[in-house]
């Protein structure tokens, strides 16, 4: 067995939770707060770097879920750009999603390397056939010879201004293009577009063969930001996950051709049979990703995953709110108790945990995190941001967007993948058991704007406990039980809000 056990050290929340589980009582985030400690770490001090799985790194520890109203490339790019990760949902075609994830791996990438040529002789119709059969969403493409030695560019305004689909090519593109030398770098190639105003710049080697190509738009993004915030990999791209379900091998090929980081094996109950079998599976074939496995609530269930091979593992059967596992199936454990169950045993191997789903505030992050994991998996606190796939709907004159569980009717009727999730794959469309719903959550804007306040609340989480990073909080947190009164307590009372906090949402 490759997972080495490390020895098991006894932590201030131990004896907590041992006395909840001698009452055979399992707690969730509204039954808890963390204890504040002695604290010599200011709030905007902290280090948020985390792990989603052994060799996954995160710079915060939020990932967005895999679902068709949270996360596809839009949300992957903005999670990734904050130091976080989006897991890019199954609901869609391999190779959709695998096209998904190259737009995340690419978001960054500054040269494209082999650009998508044409010909000279090859019609405008013809050109734009070929664009929308691939659905490519450039609109550059270099006119190269049968050597490959650059002839012109065609670009937006070619195609704009062209009266004629059955014109040429040769007859519609520029021809006087401003190239430079094979191995010019991103910084030099900004300069040299800047002085020329020239929105593309191919590079080519001394026989004028295409050896590359730079795009002003992603040239000055690249430049213009400040990198040390991304969650990048070791060739400098953002950082991408995927879901796959048990036995989807072609998926995990397509999304490894891709350069997936890490994929999901997402499921509503992990503990089975066919995961298992999946997940050995994909390990025999040594590809370059992490494989994180979930979903569980149970610590025998984490142990057989990790001895199976997970790199992490993934907590949450029921805690989410679309979910409706818990009343339909009788089933799940409060989110609290599992993370805290399932990230012990986890702990003794090394095996990251990731708190999913059940969260409602940035004060739930902390918890999560205080109890165990490594980081929080989001889908209703990230839902209705404008990176969330879906239009932006008016109703009763508010903007929502739509969010909906992976389990609910319209989202296994519409896709196989939701149904695989949910073990339903050979039911008919109409003998199907909803174990979610689907319903509207205001729009919230930027992901951005979103993400300031839920990071600044774990930041203030962390120094009233008193830990300078996330390990810290894990081996420090202590817990209370609060009653219902606490409750109560804990949230605004005896006052009529007159003015909404961007953290404390009033009347969902
Ligand atoms: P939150 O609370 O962030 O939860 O909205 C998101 C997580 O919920 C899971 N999920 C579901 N669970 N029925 C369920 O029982 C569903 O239809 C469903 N859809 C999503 C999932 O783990 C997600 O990350």
């Amino acid at each position: 067995m490759r997972n080495k056990k490390i020895r098991e050290k006894k932590l201030p929340k131990d004896g907590f939770f041992k006395k909840i589980e001698e009452l055979k009582i399992a707690l969730t985030f509204d039954d808890v707060r963390l204890k504040s400690g002695h604290s010599k770490t200011m709030p905007d001090e902290v280090n948020l770097e985390s792990k989603f799985s052994r060799n996954i790194g995160l710079k915060i520890p939020v990932v967005s879920a895999a679902m068709d109203t949270v996360t596809e490339h839009e949300m992957g790019i903005g999670m990734a750009l904050l130091g976080g990760l989006g897991v890019i949902h199954k609901n869609m075609s391999p190779r959709e999603q695998a096209r998904k994830v190259a737009r995340v791996k690419y978001y960054l990438n500054g040269l494209i390397d082999k650009p998508i040529c044409v010909r000279k002789n090859q019609t405008i119709a013809e050109i734009l056939k070929m664009k929308k059969e691939k659905e490519f969403s450039f609109n550059t493409f270099p006119v190269v010879d049968d050597n490959g030695r650059l002839e012109g560019v065609l670009s937006k305004n070619d195609f704009d201004f062209c009266r004629c689909g059955s014109a040429r090519a040769g007859e519609v593109m520029s021809k006087a293009v401003i190239t430079a030398p094979k191995g010019t770098n991103l910084k030099e190639a900004y300069e040299i577009m800047l002085k020329n105003k020239k929105k593309t710049l191919p590079l080519v080697d001394k026989e004028n063969r295409l050896a590359g190509m730079y795009v002003f738009k992603d040239v000055k993004r690249i430049t213009m930001k400040n990198p040390a915030g991304y969650n990048l990999d070791k060739k400098g791209q953002l950082m991408a996950a995927a879901a796959i379900g048990a036995d989807d091998f072609e998926r995990i090929e397509m999304l490894v051709e891709k350069k997936v980081n890490v994929v999901v094996i997402d499921t509503a109950h992990a503990d089975t049979k066919s995961v298992i079998r999946t997940l050995k599976e994909i390990k025999k074939k040594n590809y370059k990703v992490d494989v994180v496995v979930g979903n569980v609530s149970e610590p025998e269930s984490t142990e057989r995953l990790i001895k199976a091979g997970a790199d992490g593992i993934k907590v949450g059967q029921g805690p989410g709110s679309i979910c409706t596992t818990r009343v339909v199936a009788g089933i799940g454990s409060p989110q609290v108790s599992a993370i805290y169950n399932c990230s012990k045993v986890a702990e003794k191997y090394g095996v990251p945990v990731c708190a999913d789903g059940g969260l409602k505030y940035s004060g739930d992050i902390p918890i999560a995190i205080g109890a165990g994991a490594h980081c929080v998996m989001m889908g209703g606190m990230l839902s209705g941001t404008k990176e969330a796939p879906g239009d932006v709907i008016f109703r009763k004159g508010r903007q929502w967007k739509l969010y909906r569980g992976m389990g609910s009717i319209g989202a296994m009727e519409e896709h196989k993948g939701s149904r695989e999730r949910y073990r339903q794959k050979s039911s008919g469309k109409k003998a199907l058991v909803a174990e979610g719903v689907e319903g509207l959550k205001p729009y919230k804007g930027k992901l951005s704007q979103v993400m300031f306040q839920y990071i600044n609340g774990l930041k203030r989480g962390m120094g009233y406990v008193g830990a300078a990073n996330i390990d810290e909080l894990r081996r420090k947190a202590d817990f209370v039980r609060i009653s219902g009164a606490g409750k109560t307590e804990s949230h605004p009372h005896d006052i009529l809000i007159t003015r909404e906090p961007p953290n404390y949402p009033i009347g969902d």
